[in-house]
């Protein structure tokens, strides 16, 4: 099976993008990425690239009049790149339908909660303040919604009474740098398909 190509939009520090380059240097991912959109200039996840041979790009909101404008150009930047699946990393931008009609089915997220709780900013804290027992992270097909889309995987954390917003979102990420790599893994190896809003993941084919 060909290798899947990647395109990956960050906004800041990048630790998912790290996982996901460590998953495909050990061979556990069949893809490449062949660019990094950042829509802030001089973040750490750009520097995380540097010197590896993958396109970079920083494309402003601020840059454009309009959502639609910023979307397509973002989009552009992608196809330019022949991106096949489009991975959200820490992008901080609710997507719309210029973004979504573009990569229908092909654009991920990960959460740092167990959706449908806790969605948007903030998430760790919100588990928090709820008081919940458990929280987690969820990788998910992205729609127009927000953090809304049809559920991938999911793994949960225990929260304690002693955890901080840090604590908790660090237990949270150890458990987001596996699981992410392993839903585009699966995607990779074209396990995923839909059923309604269900993600069915099928068993590995032996080839
Ligand atoms: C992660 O907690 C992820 O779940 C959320 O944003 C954070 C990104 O962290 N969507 P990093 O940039 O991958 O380190």
């Amino acid at each position: 099976m060909n290798s899947t190509v990647l395109g990956v939009l960050v906004s800041g520090r990048g630790s998912n993008l790290q996982a996901i380059l460590d998953a495909i240097n050990a061979g556990k991912i069949n893809a490449k990425i062949s660019v990094v959109i950042s829509d802030k200039a001089d973040t750490f996840a750009l520097k995380r690239v540097a010197g590896l041979g993958i396109a970079t790009a920083v494309i402003e909101r601020k840059a454009f009049a309009s959502k639609d404008q910023f979307e397509a150009a973002l989009v552009a930047e992608l196809k330019d790149h022949k991106v096949e699946l489009v991975v959200l990393a820490g992008f901080m931008r609710l997507l719309g339908n210029k973004f979504i009609s573009a990569y229908p089915g092909r654009v991920m997220n990960i959460h740092p909660a167990l959706l449908p709780a806790f969605p948007g900013l903030n998430a760790q804290q919100q588990a928090l303040d709820y008081g919940v027992k458990l929280s987690g992270c969820t990788v998910h097909f992205v729609d127009e919604g927000m953090d809304s889309g049809p559920i991938i995987l999911q793994q949960a954390v225990p929260v304690e009474s002693s955890d901080t917003e840090e604590t908790l979102a660090a237990r949270i990420l150890e458990v987001e740098h596996i699981l992410y790599p392993r839903a585009i893994s699966l995607f990779c190896q074209r396990r995923l398909s839909l059923k309604n809003r269900q993600v069915v993941i099928t068993d590995e084919k032996s080839e």
